[in-house]
């Protein structure tokens, strides 16, 4: 683990405009940064950085955070990883605390092995671009399958000498131990012996999501029948096949951003396509996809497209592991290619517009694929044609989702021509099976359906009208309360306050105007407790008692240290919160006219006015409860009515004190 100190010293250090200056190009707005937001295409600017808060927002995707946060959606890092990113970026040295000795001996190894497999990386490359042997062998032949300079950096390839030990020498050399290079896999130790396990390959390093070497594909540079033309790396602690997924690291950010990830065998399609320029591309490595590995998947986008050999047999067996896929709720769209081409071959015969477009136009929906494949191959032969439509069933059964899987049926019944309710019947003794299978009750069928999960009615919603957010009062005031907290509470302000007095000469209480000078976050606690008002959002609720802890102990309240310190949800509710006036800069919408601009007022006439505005509104809808209860027969009028009474008095008592304070 990382040490609190090591965490305290990155935050205090990074900031965010820098961090984010690595990654988009912002332009000085004010005294914020604006930039194209990198989460999706857009063309005006939307991103906005503050270097005052140290936060930042981006108004197309929703998304804000701090400098970490950013990291962790823009580079998909853990926040480990994000940590140790900037740790390095401003020379920060990240100690770690104690862990038990088992702890230390396993992360000392995952650590060791990437060091062996980072040394090799960068020794491979070398050989590949410096030596004779390099050049003449594996430079040329990357040249011959049309590889440019560039994309051979790119995916950092190398070459291992056809020698028997030139690596593991070399890597024993520079002071790697041999256990770690036999664990890498790099080296392979039979008796007093050593191998290098690569040689006279050349070298495809694979990398996890963050970029670093986990291991190696090698392909063999000759003819012989004998060998395996592809070797891998075996698995090690620090390389697991079904949880890496090849070329992830260059592909993640297009991957989110075109909402859509391409799925190819092997190394060479995703180079090749890379090249042509589709980027958003990953291969499982030759193996069906591993649930793992759709996770990783699903971290970038809903939407996998896979592409297959133009070979019939080949298709056919990747069918089955794409019910995997489905079952994880992606939506699956399968290409193929014309006979006898891959998808290395295709792209690097066409260009980026032939590439697109036919990937657009062949690219098809994967259940009506597969049902007009399996009506084709069962060609009106009625034993084939049932076992068909329970294959078919079989897959539609696998998706979580009811109204796609009702969707589906009804287009597959249309593609293979049977009714529908044969293959909702079908669906039905699957899920019969399945149910009896885990004994959990699932109803995967239709309109009566039960599933406290899926409404049924989902799809109908009118997205319009369900999107434009209603303007609840209570939720902006309760939302005002924290941002004034967090940006002026421990400010020190004079308050006009009715004072209540007894006139001495006729004896009536009066109010008196009078001045206090008192702590924000102390007016706003008081004026809270003396209403006994309670937040009706559990998020602010947390938030407020969080803040008014911090106010409690710490003479100055900084913003940016109390957010380092939130969980990710709750920091980015604060960041939209803090963000909230970037907002309506940057679209120049109305600004609705519940809360005051306090850019016109006063810090304290922007916490009375805003007090003052919830309690008129708590009171309206006490008088609102009322006059509902007035509906009911039993209800005891008159005892309503005078309570009514009380709480219009007090209305206009606050609305004058309201008046006062916004005049
Ligand atoms: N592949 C593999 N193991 C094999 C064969 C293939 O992992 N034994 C993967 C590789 O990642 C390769 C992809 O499948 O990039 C395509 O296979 P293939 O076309 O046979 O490899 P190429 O290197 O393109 O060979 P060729 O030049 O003969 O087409
Ligand atoms: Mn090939």
């Amino acid at each position: 683990m990382i040490s609190q100190n090591s965490i305290a010293q990155v935050f205090e250090t990074a900031r965010v405009e820098e961090v984010i200056g690595d990654f988009v190009q912002l332009k000085k707005a004010g005294t914020n940064y604006k930039g194209l937001s990198p989460f999706s295409e857009e063309r005006s600017p939307s991103f906005v950085v503050s270097p005052v808060k140290q936060i930042w927002k981006d108004f197309s995707s929703g998304k804000g955070g701090n400098a970490v946060t950013f990291l962790m959606e823009h580079e998909h890092f853990t926040y480990p990883e994000a940590i140790k990113y900037l740790a390095k970026k401003y020379n920060i040295e990240i100690e770690e605390t104690e862990r038990t000795d088992q702890e230390k001996a396993q992360a000392d190894t995952r650590e060791s092995l990437y060091l062996v497999s980072e040394y090799a990386s960068s020794y491979f490359q070398n050989v590949l671009h410096k030596t004779n042997q390099g050049k003449a062998i594996g430079l040329s032949y990357f040249k011959e399958r049309g590889f440019t300079d560039e994309t051979i950096k790119k995916f950092n390839l190398g070459y291992s000498l056809d020698e028997w030990q030139g690596f593991t020498d070399d890597a024993l050399g520079k002071g790697y131990q041999i256990n770690f290079l036999e664990q890498s896999g790099l080296t392979i130790v039979k008796g007093e012996k050593r191998f290098d396990r690569f040689k006279g390959r050349v070298m495809f390093p694979i990398h996890s999501m963050s970029g670093r070497v986990l291991g190696f594909g090698g392909r063999i540079l000759t003819n012989d029948k004998k060998a395996a033309k592809y070797l891998n790396s075996p698995e090690s602690e620090i390389y697991y096949k079904s949880k890496v997924l090849y070329g992830l690291y260059n592909a993640k950010q297009s991957i989110a951003k075109e909402d859509n990830c391409y799925l190819v065998e092997g190394y060479t399609d995703v180079i090749q396509f890379h090249q042509t320029g589709i980027t958003n591309v990953v291969s499982s490595s030759g193996t069906a996809l591993s649930p793992d590995q759709i996770r990783l998947i699903n971290r970038l986008t809903n939407n996998i497209t896979v592409l297959f050999d133009g070979d019939a047999a080949g298709v056919r067996a990747s069918i089955r592991g794409i019910d995997l896929i489905l079952e994880q709720g992606v939506n699956v769209k399968v290409c193929t290619f014309p006979d006898g081409e891959d998808p290395d071959s295709f792209s690097k015969s066409n260009t980026l517009e032939e590439l697109t477009e036919y990937l657009n136009e062949n690219a098809k929906d994967f259940i009506q694929f597969k049902a007009s494949l399996l009506v084709k191959e069962a060609n009106n032969d009625p034993i084939k044609k049932a076992e068909t439509i329970r294959d078919i069933v079989n897959s539609i059964a696998k998706i979580p989702d009811q109204i796609k899987r009702e969707i589906y049926i009804q287009e597959c019944a249309r593609i293979m021509d049977i009714s529908e309710s044969v293959l909702f019947t079908t669906l039905a003794q699957i899920n019969n099976k399945q149910t009896q299978d885990n004994n959990k009750p699932k109803s995967y069928i239709s309109s009566n359906s039960s599933d406290p999960n899926e409404p049924p009615f989902e799809v109908f919603r009118n997205e319009e009208s369900s999107r434009k957010p209603k303007v609840d009062v209570q939720f902006e005031l309760e939302k005002k309360i924290i941002e004034i907290l967090m940006l002026y509470g421990d400010k020190t302000e004079q308050f006009d306050d009715l004072l209540l007095q007894v006139d001495e000469a006729s004896g009536d209480l009066i109010a008196k105007p009078t001045v206090v000078e008192t702590r924000v976050f102390e007016k706003i606690y008081l004026d809270l407790q003396d209403d006994e008002m309670q937040f009706t959002n559990p998020q602010f609720q947390a938030l407020y008692y969080a803040i008014m802890d911090k106010l409690n102990q710490e003479v100055t309240f900084s913003t940016k240290n109390f957010i380092n310190q939130l969980d990710q949800e709750t920091a980015s509710t604060v960041t939209s919160i803090l963000m909230e006036d970037e907002r309506y800069n940057l679209h120049d919408w109305e600004r609705n006219l519940i809360i005051p601009k306090e850019k016109d007022h006063s810090v304290s006439q922007l916490v009375s006015q805003t007090i003052l505005t919830l309690r008129c509104h708590l009171i309206d809808k006490k008088v609102g409860e009322y006059k509902n209860e007035t509906l009911n027969e039993n209800a005891d009028l008159r005892s309503i009515m005078e309570d009514v009474k009380e709480y219009v008095g007090l209305k206009m008592l606050l609305s004058r004190k309201l008046g006062k304070v916004i005049g």
